[in-house]
C-alpha cells in the first residue's frame, strides 16, 4: 500500500554568506539524506536535540521550505517539485500546529475567525454549515462554545494551544506536523495536550509527524520513533522496540536521561561528552563519532548505512549485534 507521506533522501543544505561581498562561503548542512515514510492513521515522532534539523525536515514536508533535493510525496504525488498553483490542493491535507501559539495565532481575530478562515478559504462550509462545523471543532479540542466569541490572549497556553490544534483539524487534514506543540507547556498540561491529540489522532485517523526534543512525551503518544542526529537518522523503529531495546548509542543516551516511572527499575544515565559537531563541517565516518563512547577506527572513516536490527527496527551503526 502507499503511504501517506513518503520523504525520500530529503536533502536541505543552508548557504552561509559571509565577508562585505555576501558570497557563499559555505553550507549548513541542516537536512542531509533523511528518508522515512508514514502510513495513513500512524503516528511517527521525530526525535534529537536541539539544532539536528527535525523543524527542517517538517517545513521541507509542508514546503515551508523548498528542499536542495530529495523527494517528498504525498498520496504517492510529488510535493516538492508541485507548482505553487497545484500547491493548495495538498496543502488543505497537510496541517502544523508550532510551539507556541500566541505568535501562531493573530491576536486581532477572534476564535470564530481563526477557525473559520481554512474552512472558507478551501471552501468547505459556509452558513449554518459552517457554523456546526465550527461547534464540532471546539467540542474535539473540549474548548466550550463561547470560545468563538472570544481572542486569543484571553485563553490560557494550553488552551491557546487548543485553539491552534482546532484550526489545523479545521480543513480536515490527513496530515498534522507537529513541531514542539507542547514543548512550551507547563508538565500538567503537556500531559493533558498529549492526550487530546492521541485521541483525536485515533478518532479520525489522522497521521501525525510529532517533533520533539523530548523523548520522555513522546512514549505515550507514538507508534514509531525516528532518531535523528545532526541532519541524519540513526535510528527508527516501533515504539516498544526502541524503548525497550535501543540500538545506536545516541538513542541509549537520550533514553538514558528519560524519568523511569518504576523507581525500582534503574537506567544508568549516559552522559554524553563534547557539542555537538557543527553541520557545517559534519565529521567524516560515522556523524556521532566524536561523542560515542564505543568509537573505533572504522566509525571516524565509514559512514554506517541504515540496517534491520530487530523486526521494525532499523538503526545506522557499525556496532554488531548484540552488544
Ligand atoms: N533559515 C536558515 N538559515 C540558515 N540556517 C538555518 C536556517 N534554519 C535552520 N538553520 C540551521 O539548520 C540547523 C537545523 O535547524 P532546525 O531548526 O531544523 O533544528 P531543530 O532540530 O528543529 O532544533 P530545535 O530543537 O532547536 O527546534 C541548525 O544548525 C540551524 O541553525
Ligand atoms: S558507528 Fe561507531 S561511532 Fe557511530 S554510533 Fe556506532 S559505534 Fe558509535
Ligand atoms: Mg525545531
Amino acid at each position: 500500500m502507499t503511504p501517506l507521506l513518503e520523504v525520500t533522501d530529503l536533502r536541505k543544505h543552508f548557504p552561509l554568506h559571509g565577508g562585505v561581498l555576501g558570497r557563499v562561503t559555505g553550507q549548513v548542512h541542516a537536512v542531509d539524506g533523511v528518508s522515512f515514510a508514514i502510513a495513513r492513521g500512524e503516528t511517527l515522532s521525530l526525535v534529537g536535540e536541539s539544532g539536528c534539523g527535525k523543524s527542517t525536515v517538517g517545513r521541507a514536508i509542508l514546503r515551508l521550505t523548498k528542499p536542495t533535493a530529495g523527494e517528498v510525496r504525498l498520496d504517492g504525488e510529488r510535493l516538492d517539485t508541485l507548482p505553487d498553483a497545484q500547491l493548495r490542493r495538498l496543502r488543505r491535507r497537510m496541517q502544523v500546529v508550532f510551539q507556541d501559539p500566541f505568535s501562531s495565532l493573530s491576536p486581532r481575530m477572534k476564535v470564530r475567525e481563526i477557525l473559520a478562515e481554512p474552512i472558507r478559504n478551501f471552501g468547505l462550509a459556509r452558513g449554518a454549515a459552517l457554523e456546526a462545523r465550527l461547534a464540532a471543532l471546539l467540542d474535539q479540542v473540549r474548548l466550550p462554545r463561547d470560545a468563538l466569541d472570544r481572542f486569543p490572549h484571553e485563553f490560557s497556553g494550553g488552551q491557546r494551544q487548543r485553539i491552534g490544534i482546532a484550526r489545523a483539524l479545521a480543513p480536515e487534514p490527513d496530515l498534522i506536523v507537529c513541531d514542539e506543540a507542547v514543548s512550551a507547556l507547563d508538565v500538567s498540561v503537556k500531559a493533558q495536550i498529549v492526550n487530546l491529540l492521541a485521541e483525536l489522532q485515533d478518532a479520525l485517523g489522522l497521521a501525525l509527524l510529532f517533533i520533539s526534543h523530548d523523548l520522555a512525551i513522546v512514549e505515550h503518544l507514538t507508534h514509531r520513533v525516528a532518531v535523528m542526529y545532526l541532519g541524519k537518522l540513526v535510528e527508527v523503529a516501533d515504539r516498544r522496540s526502541l524503548f525497550a531495546a535501543p540500538f545506536h548509542p545516541y538513542t541509549r543516551a537520550l533514553l538514558s536521561a528519560v524519568p523511569v516511572p518504576d523507581p525500582t527499575a534503574k537506567r544508568e544515565r549516559i552522559i554524553l561528552s563534547g557539542d555537538v559537531p557543527s553541520p557545517i563541517h559534519p565529521p567524516p565516518g560515522c556523524r556521532f563519532h566524536t561523542r560515542c563512547p564505543f568509537v573505533f577506527d572504522r566509525c571516524r572513516t565509514e559512514e554506517p548505512a541504515m540496517r534491520q536490527v530487530a523486526p521494525g527496527h532499523q538503526a545506522a551503526c557499525h556496532l554488531p549485534m548484540g552488544m
